[in-house]
This record gives structure tokens, C-alpha cells and sequence, in this order.
């Protein structure tokens, strides 16, 4: 414990370990004193930034057709039994306006790679959120595309973009994957989308099938270099239809663990306290928050969609309006100590690079 309590404070101090270091705090995650110290500097860390406020988008699942195959997804393009669906703009506007009634002022818009919504069909999308939410965020969240379609999504007026890239290694990756698919080109479009001015998230599913705690060290390297606005980590659930419907869950203490290294490696990272941690725990997303994240990312989508973007089992709130997982989520928060704001919760990295590129102009 003593060892492992002075790696914690330097990782505090230093906002780096060496990676037998990381190990051997990432190997004491369930140990309650190590979590507990652990969370507390990362908790001290996300309120120098951010104080007790926590960050909502309303995310929107506006397709669940895909046109890839990954092993671990619901909505792969194989499992027949998906019932599939498309939401029309004007469908996706609807979400939008109750969303803006509810008080949130991102949007995340998210779907399986579906070639239905071409280019210019999203960028309508966007331009018409944004005509009529001039003073909201839209985040993208829609899988690989050509760097000429990111720039016109970004052109059009999005924001961000969240793109996991789900394990940095190689070798893992093609544990999780289709030959079709390569992490070096998932890489390639995260750096796109930095370069385009995307505030872009990354992230990984903790305990995927075959991933080991040296890969996760890998995983740190990545967002260390990456240097994300955003990143999303949540436990990797079975789903009964996929070849992974035999694997165990991912565990919930090395996820928690690992929101706070990460809170401390990228102190003001905008980190989501996601919905799978919620389906994995009970108290998931308060826990999470404790333990340093500051989103939450609650559901926009109509109810009648929502049973259908099943990417894992048991998911959460798939029967809840969104007017209630608000309240309910603004309640979980005030119970621990933190305010659920109406807010676009933008990076405070691009916020203070946008202000000093003004002064330069002027
Ligand atoms: N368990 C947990 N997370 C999953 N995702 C997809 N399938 C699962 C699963 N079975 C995550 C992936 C993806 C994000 C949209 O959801 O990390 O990037
Ligand atoms: Fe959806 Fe609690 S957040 S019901």
C-alpha cells in the first residue's frame, strides 16, 4: 500500500509514471484505500477546472445500421436479429427541440457507420441544428470517414467528434476486429479530426476480450501523445448476439480506477461517467464522477428507438423518457455533491487556445 500510495502522489505531482509504475497501480484496482486515494486527487484535479459542476449532452442515436462487423457490438452488421432504424432530420430535430427544453446545449448525434446519410444529407443535419441552436454544441459520433468529410461536417458547423479508438495495440485490435478494419487508419482519423480543429474524444471498452493491463499502459501512451479533449471509457459488456456473448464483463473497479489515472495524465479532459458503467453498476455514474469524470450523457433518442442500439446487454434507460433520466440524473448528481448544469461544457484547452488566437488577431 505505502509503495503504491507514493506512485499515486506522484502520478498527482507529476501527471506521469513510468510503466512499471502504472502497472502496479493499475494491478491494485480493487483495493478499496488505493481506489479511494486515487479518486481523491483526481476528484481535487477535475474541480480545480471544472469546480462541482458535472456536463450533460443529449445524445442522440439516430441510425443502428452498420456496415461493419465488430466482434463485440450489437449492432455489428451480421446480427440479423438487430431490428434496424434510420431517424429522419426531422425526427432528429424533434430530439433536438425537446433536448433544448431540458436544458441541454450539446448534441450528440451518433449511429453505426451507415452510408444512407451521405455528406450532404449530414451536413444539412448540422446546418439546421445550428441555425436553430446557435448556442448549442453538436458532437459527432459516427465512426471512419474520409478527412474531406470531417472537414465538411466541421465546415458545416460541428464541434466535436468522439471516435474510440478501442485498444491502441495492433495485435488486440485485430483480436476485437474484422481484417477490414485497422487501428493504424482508426488512428490516422483521430488525427485528422485534431488537425481539422475538432475538439476530438478517444477510448477504449476496459476488459475487452484478450486486452491485458500492459495494453491499457499502451492505451495511456496513445492519449498522452493524442492530447484528446475528450475521452470515453466504460467496462466492455457481453452481447448475447455477438461472437463475444461467451466473455466476462469488464471489470467495474479497473474501469473507475482508470477514469481517475486518466483525470490525472489529462487534467482537464472532458471524461464521460458513460452509460455502460451505469448498466455494469448500480451506482456507475456516481461512482465515475467520483472518481474524477465530469460528463454524463444521457439518452435523447425517442423511447421507441431505444431498445433497438443495443451494443452490449442490460443497457440502461432504454424505457425512460429523456425528460426523466434528466431529472433523475440531476437528482443522482445533487446526492453526491455535484451540479448537473445547462452548458455546452466546452474543452477549456480550446476555449483559452480560441482566446489567445483572438488577441493575436486583434
Ligand atoms: N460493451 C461495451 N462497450 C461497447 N461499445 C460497443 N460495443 C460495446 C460492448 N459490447 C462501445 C465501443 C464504441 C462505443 C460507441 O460503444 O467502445 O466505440
Ligand atoms: Fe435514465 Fe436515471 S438516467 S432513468
Amino acid at each position: 500500500m505505502d509503495n503504491v500510495s507514493f506512485l499515486i502522489e506522484k502520478l498527482y505531482m507529476e501527471g506521469w509514471l513510468r510503466d512499471e509504475e502504472f502497472l502496479e497501480v493499475l494491478i491494485h484496482h480493487g483495493e478499496n484505500e488505493i481506489r479511494n486515494l486515487l479518486a481523491e486527487y483526481a476528484r481535487k484535479t477535475a474541480h480545480r477546472y471544472y469546480g462541482n459542476k458535472v456536463y450533460t449532452r443529449g445524445l442522440i442515436e439516430f441510425s443502428n445500421y452498420c456496415r461493419n462487423d465488430c466482434y463485440y457490438c450489437g449492432i455489428r452488421r451480421s446480427n440479423s436479429h438487430a431490428q434496424r432504424y434510420r431517424l429522419k432530420k426531422e425526427d432528429i430535430l424533434t430530439c433536438c427541440d425537446e433536448g433544448y427544453n431540458l436544458g441541454f446545449r450539446t448534441f450528440v448525434l451518433q449511429s453505426g457507420e451507415d452510408g444512407y446519410y451521405t455528406d450532404e444529407l449530414l451536413i444539412e443535419i448540422i446546418t439546421d441544428i445550428k441555425r436553430r441552436y446557435p448556442d448549442c454544441a453538436i458532437t459527432l459520433s459516427l465512426g471512419e470517414k474520409e478527412k474531406e468529410s470531417y472537414q465538411c461536417y466541421y465546415d458545416a458547423g460541428a464541434d466535436r467528434y468522439l471516435l474510440r479508438h478501442e485498444t491502441s495495440n495492433a495485435q488486440h485490435y485485430r483480436c476485437l476486429h474484422p481484417k477490414e478494419l485497422t487501428s493504424e487508419h482508426r488512428k490516422q482519423c483521430l488525427k485528422d479530426l485534431k488537425a481539422i480543429g475538432f475538439q476530438t474524444g478517444c477510448g477504449i471498452m476496459v476488459g475487452s476480450p484478450s486486452q491485458t493491463l500492459k495494453h491499457i499502459v499502451e492505451d495511456l501512451h496513445f492519449m498522452k501523445e493524442l492530447q484528446p479533449e475528450m475521452v470515453g471509457i466504460g467496462p466492455f459488456l457481453p452481447h448475447h448476439d455477438t461472437p463475444f456473448h461467451n466473455e466476462p464483463a469488464g471489470s467495474f473497479t479497473l474501469t473507475l480506477t482508470l477514469l481517475s489515472i486518466i483525470r490525472l495524465i489529462l487534467p482537464d479532459v472532458l471524461l464521460p461517467a458513460t452509460t455502460a458503467l451505469g448498466t455494469i453498476d448500480p451506482q456507475g455514474r456516481e461512482q465515475g464522477i467520483l472518481a474524477g469524470a465530469n460528463v454524463v450523457m444521457p439518452n435523447l433518442s425517442p423511447v421507441a428507438v431505444r431498445k433497438k442500439y443495443m451494443l452490449y446487454d442490460d443497457k440502461i434507460c432504454t424505457g425512460d423518457e429523456a425528460a426523466e433520466c434528466r431529472v433523475c440524473l440531476s437528482n443522482r448528481m445533487k446526492r453526491i455533491g455535484y451540479e448537473l448544469v445547462t452548458d455546452r461544457g466546452d474543452s477549456i484547452r480550446k476555449l483559452e487556445e480560441k482566446r489567445i488566437c483572438t488577441i493575436n488577431i486583434h
